[in-house]
């Protein structure tokens, strides 16, 4: 279940303007991605991109060996079919009760009959926790409720990919909070590849399997979590630790004065936070891209920042680690000694 999308060379301009050139990546099947990027670095360009609303000036998307940029219009409707997508705003029809809303992917692109068309809506607005909002119009209900709202649209024709673009922007911290888990349950029930453009850096550090951050016209890094969130590389560090010292300033780069002020000052970096565990579903599953914490930084020898991979404070007995740890194939390694940054499995007093 899901597919992989894998992403080679990509360049994008409007114009003389470049967006970004040679991003190359590869979306893991079944596994959840972030990516980040400065206000403005086309991030929502790349996922138009992806689904071919956009054709990039050079470079190749390759979806079950078919090459996206080089598909007819015909043949590229059938590929869309694969994808989910939920549109930075929502994109919800204004004169359409939620119920319309959410069936029009199913009437413009299928013949399933009413019946059938009602057993899947409802399923999906089960789903996303807006089951008895049919009849609501999108002007009659909250920005959280809307981006939910567009979230089963999206998911109506069983995608195998999802992409979200800022699902997170204007909702609050609590709903932020739901909106991550829905992801996470959602990619473990479906099994569908996800990526998720967002800024936020809580659900940077702990929704995703992989993360990747645009900047300066490139790609600076894709990877494995627990590869950006230890990385000493600045731009990765500033922008994952919010911080305003660094190289990214408010138009996205400072310039040299800028940053010779900041060396002058004496001002160093702060120490890594540690790297949290991944949201779980909250059935009591693993996820499908779920490796046992650590795993990445001890099999590329590097060492997490002190106190990474417990439970956060006051979430007595979630046990996050011993379900983390039932990842296929995990042993700890003979001879290691528990840590603080490798306290794996623990059990909980
Ligand atoms: N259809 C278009 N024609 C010309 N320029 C465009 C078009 N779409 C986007 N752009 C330009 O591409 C750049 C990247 O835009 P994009 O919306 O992808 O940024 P973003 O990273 O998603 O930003 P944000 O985080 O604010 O949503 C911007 O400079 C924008 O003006
Ligand atoms: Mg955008």
């Amino acid at each position: 279940m899901g597919v992989e999308v894998k992403v080679e060379g990509l360049t994008k301009s409007f114009g003389r303007q470049v967006i970004w050139s040679d991003v190359s990546l590869t979306l893991p099947a079944g596994e959840i991605s972030v990516l980040l990027g400065p206000s403005g670095t086309g991030k929502s360009v790349f996922l138009k991109n992806l689904i071919g609303l956009l054709k990039p000036d050079r470079g190749s998307i390759t979806i079950q060996g078919n090459d996206l940029t080089k598909l007819s219009e015909r043949k590229l409707y059938e590929v869309r079919k694969l994808f989910g997508v939920l549109f930075q705003d929502g994109a919800l029809f204004g004169s359409m009760n939620l119920y319309d809303n959410i069936a029009f992917p199913l009437r413009e692109h299928t013949r399933k009959s009413e019946s059938e068309v009602k057993r899947i809506v409802d399923d999906k607005m089960e789903m996303v926790g807006l089951a008895g909002t049919e009849r609501k119009l999108p002007g009659e209900i909250s920005g959280g409720m809307r981006k939910r709202a567009g979230l089963a649209r999206a998911l109506v024709l069983d995608p195998e990919i999802v992409l979200v673009d800022e699902p997170d922007s204007g909702l609050d911290p609590v709903r932020t909070a739901y909106i991550n888990q829905l992801f996470v349950d959602l990619n473990q029930q479906i099994g569908a590849t996800f990526l998720i453009v967002t800024h936020d850096v809580n659900t940077a550090r702990t929704v995703p399997d992989n993360i990747g951050l645009l900047y300066r016209r490139h790609l600076a890094m894709f990877g494995p979590r627990e590869m950006l969130l230890s990385s000493e590389e600045p731009v990765v560090r500033q922008f994952l630790n919010a911080q305003r010292q660094g190289p990214i300033g408010m138009s996205e780069e400072k310039d040299v004065g800028e940053l010779e002020a900041e060396r002058q000052a004496g001002y160093e970096m702060p120490p890594l936070p540690p790297i949290a565990l991944q949201l779980l579903p909250t059935d009591g599953q693993v996820r499908a891209g779920q490796r046992p914490p650590g795993a990445w930084c001890q099999a590329n020898g590097v060492t997490p920042p002190p106190g990474s991979f417990q439970d956060p404070p006051g979430v007595a007995g979630s046990a996050g680690n011993a379900r983390h740890a039932q990842s296929s194939g995990w042993t700890k390694p003979a001879g290691r000694a528990d840590d603080d940054t490798l306290a794996l499995p623990r059990v909980e007093g």
